[in-house]
């Protein structure tokens, strides 16, 4: 009899084949030219479902682009897995520096390079072909599976709380379980506790009441793009601290255990100058890398512009400069509390030559999942099973607003089960995912539906 591994590792060929028609969607949920190819993403996810066994798919619509909800809930008495993923992707051209089309996925070495590969359809493809090869080799499953997949995360997620609160009922379950983030090194199962939240806001500065002749009236007149750097600049002291007042004031502090464990984490000063190709690092000092990546907020400026960016030359002073920025928030941080700390302080940094307004676009907190969860101790049983050792357990610089909704609507722990590897280059050119990981995912996932029963009565 063949077992659903074994029936994983002979049909790995048909699962890439298929895995690719998904991949050549081009779901980019920001661009909005593309919203076709989401909601076709979406019809191809939810079919796709249907012909794995699922007994429902449905493509279903929100104020923005549609959810996939599928189910199977043929296991009456056994718990039910709420599992999410995110069907679109960050964008993608051939032109940013990739070695092969971005929608176009090749497999090379061992991998498949193509935008999605890791973030996230490869991954969300590890559950669907879990479940076929326990249901094609048993004809059952061990749980009752409800799959949510989302078009925006890339987004900000913006849509799926409203849709989470009004289907509270449908989404009912026992166990959240997303693979969305990534190990810390092959061969080292990690288990992300805890994710940072995100406070998107935008910062304005503006001067004279229209684009000035910079011969006429430079000298006399602030620069806007002058005094918005200088505000940006003012975020953080000279060793890379952040320097906002009642910023930091409610960051969780990290227990002696959760220090020792983070200092045992492989990440090497090493490991970040190969990943990153930055001269030298930079940051709180006070602080080691990894706890920066993971248990510190951050303030970054993701796009500063103002005036003239096109060719050549235009010699003016901009009436009007922006800075968008975002904040990762550790657990206990209020989003709202952040973004009015970061408004006083651009407020106080304004001079009096220049007009500052601070536009509050959306908050997310930051969360930690207990390790001690009975469902955690399964995935830690998963994971033995399939990499033979026992997981790490790390805290993530990322986000997924997700996971923070369905624990708050739906009163569900969510187990973050991520094979990504740190080299697989998510929202960069040449993304990729290995297929080793591809295939011990689906070993670990089906090793998961398979124990959770016995832990979860
Ligand atoms: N999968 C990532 C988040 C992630 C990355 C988790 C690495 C763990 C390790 C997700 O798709 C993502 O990119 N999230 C965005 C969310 C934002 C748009 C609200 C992020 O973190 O920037
Ligand atoms: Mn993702
Ligand atoms: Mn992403």
């Amino acid at each position: 009899m063949t077992t659903p591994f074994e029936y994983a590792l002979e049909n790995q060929d048909k699962f890439l084949r298929e895995l690719t028609e998904f991949l050549r969607i081009p779901s980019i949920s920001a661009q909005p030219h593309h919203k076709e190819d989401v909601r076709k993403a979406a019809e191809w996810a939810a079919a796709h479902c249907l012909s794995l066994g699922m007994t429902r798919a449905e493509v279903m619509d929100t104020d923005g682009h549609p959810v996939v909800y599928a189910e199977w809930l043929g296991a009456p008495g056994k718990p039910t897995v709420i599992f999410y993923g995110h069907y679109d992707v960050q964008p993608a051209e051939l032109k940013d520096g990739w070695h092969t089309e971005p929608f176009h996925p090749v497999i090379m070495d061992d991998k498949i390079f193509g935008r999605g590969t890791a973030d996230d359809k490869g991954q969300v493809f590890i559950h669907l072909k879990a479940f076929e090869s326990v249901m094609k080799t048993t004809g059952t499953f061990p749980v009752n599976i409800k799959i949510l997949l989302e078009g925006e995360e890339e987004v900000g997620s913006i849509h799926l709380r409203p849709f989470i609160k009004s289907h509270s009922e449908l989404l009912k379950g026992d166990v959240g379980l997303v693979s969305d983030s990534g190990m810390l090194a092959p061969g080292l199962p990690t288990i992300v506790y805890g994710l940072r939240g995100l406070v998107e806001l935008e910062i304005y500065v503006t001067g004279p009441h229209h684009d000035l002749h910079s011969g006429a009236y430079g000298g006399t007149v602030d620069n806007p793009n002058h005094a918005l750097s200088r505000i940006v600049a003012s975020l953080h002291d000279a060793q890379g601290r952040i320097a906002v007042s009642g910023f930091a004031d409610d960051v969780r502090v990290l227990s002696a255990d959760e220090h020792a464990s983070i200092s045992h984490v492989p990440f090497t000063e090493e490991m970040w100058y190969v990943e990153t190709g930055a001269p030298a690092i930079w940051g709180d000092p006070d602080f080691t890398l990894k706890e920066r990546t993971g248990a510190r907020p951050t303030i970054e400026v993701n796009g500063l512009f103002g005036g003239y960016t096109g060719d050549g030359s235009k010699t003016i002073i901009p009436a009007k400069a922006t800075a968008k920025i975002t904040c990762r928030l550790v657990p206990n941080q209020n989003p709202q509390k952040v973004f009015e700390a970061i408004q006083r302080h651009v407020a106080a940094h304004t001079p009096p030559t220049v007009h500052s307004e601070v536009s509050f676009k959306r908050g997310e907190p930051g969360l930690v999942v207990d390790p001690n969860d009975p469902a955690m101790q399964v995935a830690v049983e998963a994971y033995q099973h399939s990499f033979g050792k026992a997981p790490i357990f790390t805290l993530e610089g990322g986000s997924i607003p997700a996971v923070m909704m369905m624990r708050e609507s739906l009163g569900i722990p969510v187990i973050l089960m991520g094979f990504g590897l740190p080299d697989d280059n998510l929202h960069a050119p040449n993304e990729k995912f290995s297929l080793e990981q591809f295939r011990l995912g689906i070993q670990t996932a089906i090793e998961f539906y398979r124990l959770l029963p016995e832990h979860q009565k």
